[in-house]
């Protein structure tokens, strides 16, 4: 769906992206994430033909868009018209209701009046705003502008959708009702990919990850590899309580005492098997034992450190 190769965007003396590298595969609900001026949104801006890369290639939809320093016009309008685009700082008309804003997008498409009506129907029930169709958008709430900036995205039945931080500043409740929405265009078939700089908005919906940092991509990968990948790397830390003191001088594991009897230990791999067995030759029992897994935010941090 998206192929990006060794994309380079300089912008004066700001290296944005700097030889990046991702791929998004038809279906996948795409997180990309990065902290702020990572090059999110260079990268987006890039993939849409709105900035000028200076080096580097592009596919949208198998089909190649840019290589070494220039766009291909055609094939770049004809993967656009299959793509939505959530911008990051979009603005919509105040003294528009969402069926009028809608509208415009319509015949901006020039969808015949009677299937224009149709598709905006669909779309404002969709994104939970028929009720509002006739309010003007001025007076609505931050969740209910980023669904209708959705529903906009939406018009033409995109294959692709991309979303620059649509999460961003949404309390928790709009949070899970955007969720909600790009999943069920997931499950309708489209691609989603997604920015933002807040694990937490990536975390429940996207099965891939991929992490930007000053311009390179840091890794890409399914939650659950990345999670595996880091507690190998890391070490693993299994917080251990015991029925009664044990001499842990002998042990060549990394342990450090929590409190009565309860213990943190660190080991380069799974020793929970071994360290039962420790424990039983002092004649001592294993009351409870955990493996402390990093959470998603722990490794955000360590990687943009
Ligand atoms: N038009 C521009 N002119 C000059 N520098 C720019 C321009 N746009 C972005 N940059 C710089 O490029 C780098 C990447 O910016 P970008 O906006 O792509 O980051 P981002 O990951 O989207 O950040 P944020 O989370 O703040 O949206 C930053 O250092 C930024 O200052
Ligand atoms: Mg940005």
């Amino acid at each position: 769906m998206i192929v990006v190769e060794n994309l380079v965007k300089v912008y004066k003396d700001v290296r944005a992206l700097d030889s990046l590298n991702l791929e998004v595969k038809p279906g996948q609900m795409y997180g990309f994430l990065g902290p702020n001026c990572a090059g999110k949104s260079t990268t987006i801006l890039s993939l849409l033909g709105l900035v000028f890369p200076q080096d580097g290639r592009i596919e949208l939809l198998g089909e190649e868009v840019f290589n070494g320093g220039r766009f291909k016009e055609g094939k770049l309008v004809k993967a656009k018209a299959k793509i939505g685009y959530m911008p990051e700082h979009a603005t919509l008309w105040d003294f528009l209701t969402p069926l009028q804003t809608l509208d415009i997008i319509g015949r901006a498409f020039k969808f015949p009046k009677a299937e224009r009506e149709k598709r905006i129907e669909e779309l404002l029930k969709l994104v939970n705003l028929w009720e509002v169709r006739n309010k003007k958008v001025g007076k609505f709430s931050k969740g209910m502008r980023q669904r209708l900036l959705l529903a906009q995205a939406l018009i033409n039945d995109p294959e692709l959708l991309i979303l620059d931080e649509p999460m961003t500043g949404l309390d928790p409740r709009g949070i899970a009702e955007f969720k909600e929405i790009i999943q069920e265009q997931r499950k309708s078939g489209k691609t989603v990919f997604f920015s933002s700089h807040i694990l937490a908005h990536v975390e429940e919906v996207c099965d891939t990850v991929g992490v930007i940092v000053k311009g390179k991509l840091r890794l890409e990968d399914s939650i659950e590899n990345i999670k595996r990948e880091f507690l190998r790397k890391a070490g693993y830390t299994i917080i251990i309580e015991i029925n009664r003191p044990v001499n842990w001088s002998s042990a060549e594991w990394n342990v450090t005492p929590l409190g009565k009897n309860k213990y943190r230990v660190v080991a380069e791999d799974d020793i929970r098997e071994e360290l039962h067995d420790f424990v039983a030759s002092q004649a001592a029992k294993v009351l409870t034992m955990q493996v402390k897994e990093p959470s998603l935010e722990e490794i955000f941090l360590k990687l943009v450190e």
